[in-house]
């Protein structure tokens, strides 16, 4: 396993590859990787060459008063994580490398910015599009992997691909969850014992939702005020949104006709965890 720290070094691979026939699966992460990192490099590699991963905590998507100082890094065990998964190549970048002049050019994917997590995070996925953009062009792939988990982003990925004409393909993959429901998730190693517990709640709460769309509760109202009731009952959960939307435009629903995600955002103790289902 190859680890490039460098863009010029990184575009100059690419270039090789691409001239050989090789075909690029890239998983962009900002490390600390967990078993959901692992299936996108597992599916990444049983569809692709060669695959790489970048691993870049990146300061523009983290809003003030977020973690990006405590946000966990331990290089040597994705490394050797990475190295076990079949990674070929780790794009492993600096800041300054990154980020060498001030930025003036920002990818914003309009609306789909807006909703859930955007609500409270903004400026986050603006980060986030920007230095996946710059990602796609320094590691120039044909496909790339993303998580369910992160469904928003991943749904501004999908945009921006079509929008500005990124030649690659998009792969969504499903949550990965521990053994109790837990969607994993880089930041479940702030939760302390107590915590992880209290944040099985979120999981519950979608099988909650889960079951009475099944049942034929089609009003988002009522589904919501349930969910809420079952979270609030959880002492360490405060609910920061809750909500149903459209898969695509990721619209709040009122009234459940056709696919939807239901999503939502808590936080537990310090820590806030996102998760969510799609539902038809
Ligand atoms: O999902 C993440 O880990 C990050 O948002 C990403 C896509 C690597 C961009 O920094």
């Amino acid at each position: 396993m190859e680890i490039i720290t460098k863009i010029k070094q990184m575009q100059a691979k690419s270039d090789k590859l691409r001239k050989q026939g090789k075909r690029i699966g890239f998983v962009p992460t900002m490390g600390a990787l967990h078993k959901g990192h692992l299936s996108l490099i597992r599916q990444a590699s049983s569809e692709n060459d060669v695959v790489i991963v970048s691993i870049f905590v990146n300061p523009i998507q983290f809003v003030s008063g977020e973690d990006y100082h405590t946000y966990p890094r331990d290089f040597q065990r994705d490394e050797k994580l990475a190295k076990k998964a079949g990674v070929n190549i780790i794009f492993y970048p600096v800041v300054e490398e990154m980020y060498p002049q001030e930025l003036l050019t920002f990818v914003n994917v309009g609306r789909l910015n807006e909703g859930l997590c955007g609500k409270f995070r903004p400026g986050h996925f603006q980060g986030v599009a920007t230095v996946v953009a710059k990602l796609f062009n320094i590691v120039k792939p044909h496909r790339t992997y993303f998580g369910q988990k992160d469904y928003q982003q991943a749904m501004i990925i999908k945009r921006m691909i079509e929008d500005l004409n990124f030649d690659l393909e998009l792969v969504i993959m499903p949550i990965v969850r521990d053994k109790n429901g837990l969607a994993l998730s880089s930041r479940n190693t702030y939760l302390s014992k107590k915590e992880t517990k209290a944040a099985l709640v979120l999981s519950k709460s979608l099988q909650v939702a889960k079951e009475l769309l099944d049942s034929g509760e089609r009003r988002s109202e009522k589904i919501i005020s349930r969910m809420n009731d079952l979270i609030q009952a959880e002492r360490l959960a405060e609910v920061q949104y809750l909500e149903i939307v459209a898969c695509q435009t990721l619209e709040p629903v009122e009234i459940v006709e056709k696919e939807v995600l239901i999503a939502l955002a808590v936080i537990i103790g310090k820590t806030r965890l996102i998760d969510n289902m799609l539902w038809e």
